[in-house]
């Protein structure tokens, strides 16, 4: 098994020039011990990516998009396109999140094109799926993720995309599903991500969880089988608990 830990953040609507100081503090942070064991990223606003890119040319801390068009450019106001990431020095973009789903409407198609998108402009897309509080406990989290998964990834993606686990009821909450029901779902990710995309690739697909990860609980979450990493919201705002994050992999 060659999947190598990921750990990524993700800022949404935060962060100004200021902010910078962050990602300098978790680049100088992110050593050689560190990258032996794990992949850092963080995904600023899309204003920020170019200037994070000076801080961070040195091949440590990665950077990612938090969204992108499916379309390489054209007449879309507001919107930034896979290529225009990539151009800013992204190398990964998130695509599904909750947030973008439920803010937004954005439905699998929708994320499966704009996952399209993405690796046609050479960026490694993070797939983002989760249940409801109520899908949970209705029994439904497994069916619910399962047609995301199949919904989400395009049919001939390549192994080296990245799905993250993220309940959305454990997004900025505090709470955290146990590691048993962890475990049960990265399991079942896997079976159907292969299930979906066949020729074994799933061995190698990193599937992260995301959800209120904190310095106090990554290590326990980070243990649990099928875990290759985490999404980080809320604690990725800050360098000392992000780097406190990913030193569960130290
Ligand atoms: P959180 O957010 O860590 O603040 O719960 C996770 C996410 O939305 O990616």
């Amino acid at each position: 098994m060659t999947r190598r830990p990921l750990v990524a953040g993700n800022w949404k609507m935060n962060g100004l020039r200021g902010s910078l100081a962050e990602i300098k503090a978790m680049d100088a942070a992110y050593d050689d011990a560190l990258r032996g064991r794990a992949e850092l990223i963080v995904c600023p606003p899309a204003t920020l990516i170019a200037l994070a890119r000076d801080i961070a040319a040195g091949g440590g801390i990665g950077l990612g998009g938090q969204d992108c068009h499916a379309a390489p450019s054209g007449a879309h106001t507001g919107d930034i396109s896979a290529e225009m990431l990539k151009d800013a020095g992204a190398s990964y973009v998130i695509v599904g999140h909750s947030e973008r789903r439920s803010d937004h409407g954005e439905t699998d198609a929708d994320v499966q094109a704009k996952a399209a998108a993405a690796l046609r402009a050479g960026l490694t897309p993070i797939i983002c799926v989760g249940e409801t509080r109520a899908e949970r406990e209705a029994g439904e989290a497994l069916s619910v993720v399962g047609a995301q998964i199949d919904g989400s990834l395009p049919a001939d993606a390549p192994r080296h995309i990245v799905v993250a686990y993220e309940p959305v009821w454990a997004i900025g909450t505090g709470l955290t599903p146990t590691v048993d029901d962890v475990a049960e779902m990265h399991a079942f990710a896997r079976e159907r991500i292969e299930a979906r995309l066949g020729g074994g690739k799933s061995a190698d697909i990193r599937i992260l969880y995301g959800g209120s990860v904190k310095p106090s609980n990554a290590r326990e979450l980070m243990s649990v089988p099928n875990v290759d990493g985490a999404l980080v919201g809320g604690a990725s705002l800050s360098a000392k608990d992000f780097i406190g994050i990913a030193n569960a992999y130290r």
